[in-house]
């Protein structure tokens, strides 16, 4: 009796242990594969220089930042957010006829298995250092026509110079906002819009001082937009 329990036991240690060392370790990965590229402890940038230098996007807030399930899948699809990369300064060229990208010097991003992904996904969820900022932000949903929020987003508070609200219309410099509901948690994008210096105090996007009405409404348009889009190509 004694000896098929000893076995029975040693048998499920090791099945334990074999299934931990299998399971994907976002930590290892994130050091591993991403941190090269991502600041994943903080802080942000102080200087204008630490911001050229940056290889892609700060993910030590990313637990304030995402909506988990879009990390998944884009993890695993990566597509293109910002459409002149990190830092659009490197990868845009003045012609004659205006701005364009030069697509030869941007490199596609790394793509993770679904296992990694969620591993992964679940560890930069818990990097959350910006709740304080988070806390100061009510989301309180509307019903906005598109004219009136284009008209916020466009002519009165001149967003559109930096981002595309479409995929080919709009600004290059500043990432693609016609996924941001997709991608980013609401009170994130009011957060931001609220204050960009708050998360990234060199970040290139100006504090327009946008009322609080304001902010609502453009992050209900930016909302919209997202729910507008959900054809499955993105
Ligand atoms: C060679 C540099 C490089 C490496 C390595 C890299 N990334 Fe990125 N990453 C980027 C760039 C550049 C962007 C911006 C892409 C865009 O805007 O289209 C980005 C964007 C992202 C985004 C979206 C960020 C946002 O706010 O838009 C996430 C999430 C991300 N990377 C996670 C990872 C993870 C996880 C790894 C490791 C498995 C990784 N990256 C490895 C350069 C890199
Ligand atoms: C001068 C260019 C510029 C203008 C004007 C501008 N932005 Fe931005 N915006 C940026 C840049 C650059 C970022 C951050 C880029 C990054 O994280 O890589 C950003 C980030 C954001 C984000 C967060 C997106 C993300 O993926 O993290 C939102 C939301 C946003 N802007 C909304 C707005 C709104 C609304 C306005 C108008 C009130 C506006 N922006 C005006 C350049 C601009």
């Amino acid at each position: 009796m004694k000896m098929i329990s000893h076995t029975l036991l040693a048998g499920i240690s090791f099945l334990l242990i074999t299934n931990q060392a299998l399971a994907a370790d976002g930590q290892a990965i994130l050091e591993k594969q991403c941190a090269t590229c991502h600041n994943l402890n903080g802080p942000a940038p102080q200087t204008v220089q630490e911001i050229w230098n940056r290889q892609g996007p700060d993910l030590f807030y990313a637990g304030n930042k995402y909506l988990q399930l879009w990390l998944v899948e884009w993890l695993q699809k990566p597509y293109r957010i910002r459409p002149a990369g990190e830092f659009y300064g490197l990868h845009i060229r003045s012609t004659p006829k205006g701005d364009e990208i030069d697509t030869s010097t941007l490199q596609p991003h790394v793509a993770l298995s679904r296992e990694d992904a969620v591993a992964v996904a679940d560890n930069l969820m818990q990097r959350h250092p910006h709740d304080d900022l988070i806390a100061r932000e009510t989301i309180t949903p509307f019903n906005l026509s598109k004219q009136m929020g284009e008209m916020a987003f466009d002519k009165f508070l001149g967003c559109m110079a930096c981002h595309l609200i479409e995929p080919d219309y709009g600004g290059l410099s500043g990432p693609e906002l016609y996924t941001a509901g997709r991608r980013l948690q609401a009170k994130y994008m009011a957060s931001y819009i609220r204050s960009p210096q708050a998360w990234d105090p060199k970040s290139w996007m100006p504090n327009k001082h946008v009322s609080d009405p304001n902010i609502q409404k453009l992050v209900q348009y930016l909302e919209n937009l997202s729910a507008e889009k959900s054809d499955g190509k993105k």
